[in-house]
């Protein structure tokens, strides 16, 4: 009987051990969320963003880290925060993980919830912020991570450094840009930069090796103005209208090459018009009885590194803008080319960074799809042009690709998964020997 009772008594404390180690988790979860909210709340809402606000909260999640800390301001008012957390071996080349501090603005009244409130839905777990996607998530993922793998007992044999960097989301200029581009960058001696990606609607992780190159492009019409009334040719706007139907034809044949399947979004050239601008304006709109001398069309155009950019331009110049149709074109400052082997990171076994990432992904229960060119722009560019090899991942899976969107979401246990997925990622790096890791044999 007393024997019984013992093991009674012994089964109970079990009971109550485990379920204090269950309610220690959730706690733990919570806490983890409410400093992911906390982030989301600040407002870093471009044109003006509270960026010292930002980098004031990261250092105070920075702190209790023990990781060092600097601001620099390459330009004044933007601050850069760089995070180190000091690996024991100083002569091989560290990481740095990146992160964008700023966040695209909203239209408040198309939105459930207010997107600053960081609102947590407590039937489907979804926290509904700006930059809960693109990228709060994945800067705070990134110390949350640490904070893990420090309270397990492990120490970097390379040097980690986290940078959270201003004005991504208006073209990273006087952020990523400066930076990647600074002596003082140099000095940091980075092997491998790990940056955004998009959320996958599967199981499967999206990762990016390169990104298309983007083109702003201009065209402008010239032509004989006349009456309303009156049918002849080579007007501006016959002319432009020429352009903009091939220019269609073209899109047409490109979005069709996607929509059959089996050619990734970042494989195709993307041309769509953003603008259009003639008329000649009168007291109640437009003076609707006369033909125009000038028009002109605004496309927003993105080319994977695998289209021939030199043939594209000519297309430009004999078809779409020809100066025997009265057509002029401006690519101003936005013609980036982003061809060339530099620009894209291997990802194949020649970069042991691939196989290390593909692998311990794997080890934290994950899978990563086939890598993929980026369809838009980040800042990864920059470190890629600086000569350093990124991959672009956001580890979120299961999840629509709601960037820049209305009501943009990310579920609280995508997000804790997330962090594993980062655990895992940081260990492996972190403990990568090999000096071949060095940038200057990659
Ligand atoms: C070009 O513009 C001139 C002057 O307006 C006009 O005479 C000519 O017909 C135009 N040519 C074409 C091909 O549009
Ligand atoms: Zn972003």
């Amino acid at each position: 009987m007393a024997m019984m009772n013992l093991l009674l008594l012994l089964l109970l404390l079990l009971l109550a051990v485990l379920h204090l180690c269950l309610l220690s988790a959730v706690a733990g979860d919570d806490a983890i969320v409410s400093r992911f909210q906390e982030y989301l709340r600040i407002n870093t809402v471009q044109p003006n963003p509270d960026y010292y606000k930002a980098v004031d909260f990261i250092i105070s999640q920075a702190k209790p880290l023990s990781l060092e800390s600097q601001t620099i301001e390459l330009v004044k008012g933007k601050p850069l925060l760089l995070l180190k957390w000091v690996g024991s071996d100083p002569t091989l080349p560290a990481l740095l993980l990146n992160s964008h501090t700023d966040v695209v603005p909203f239209e408040e009244s198309k939105w459930t919830h207010h997107p600053l409130q960081a609102h947590v839905d407590h039937t489907t777990g979804n926290i509904y912020a700006r930059g809960s996607q693109d990228m709060k998530c994945v800067g705070m993922q990134y110390l949350e991570a640490i904070r893990k793998l420090q309270s397990s007992g492990f120490h970097p044999l390379r040097s980690v450094y986290l940078s959270f960097v201003p004005d991504e989301e208006i073209g990273g200029h006087d952020g990523a840009e400066k930076f990647a581009e600074s002596h003082f960058f140099k000095t940091l001696s980075i092997a491998i930069v790990l940056d955004e990606g998009l959320p996958s609607p599967t199981e499967s992780y999206r990762v990016f090796y390169g990104e298309r190159s983007p083109w702003w492009l201009v065209i402008k019409a010239k032509g004989p103005p006349g009456h309303g009334a009156k049918l002849y040719d080579n007007s501006a706007m016959e002319n432009l209208l020429k352009s903009i139907e091939s220019i269609r034809r073209f899109r047409a044949s490109q979005f069709d090459l996607l929509k059959a399947g089996g050619t990734a979004e970042g494989d195709v050239v993307n041309i769509n018009m953003v603008f259009l601008k003639a008329g000649t304006p009168s007291p109640t709109g437009f003076v609707m009885n006369l033909q125009p001398s000038e028009a002109e069309a605004g496309f927003d155009i993105r080319i994977p590194p695998s289209v021939d950019a030199e043939a594209l331009e000519r297309r430009l110049v004999e078809e779409w803008a020809p100066a025997s149709r009265n057509m002029s074109f401006e690519l101003g400052q936005f013609k980036q080319k982003l061809t060339g082997k530099k620009f894209l990171t291997a990802a194949d076994d020649s970069n042991p960074w691939w196989g290390l990432l593909e692998n311990a992904v794997k080890e934290a229960g994950g899978r990563t799809s086939k890598p993929e060119i980026f369809p838009a722009s980040t800042d990864a560019r920059y470190f890629r042009k600086a000569g350093v090899p990124a991959f672009g991942f956001s580890p979120i899976s299961n999840t629509p690709s709601l960037l820049h969107d209305h009501n943009e979401y990310l579920g609280k246990t995508e997000y804790l998964k997330g962090i594993d997925v980062y655990v895992s990622i940081i260990k492996a790096y972190a403990s990568y020997e090999s000096k071949s890791g060095s940038r200057d044999e990659l």
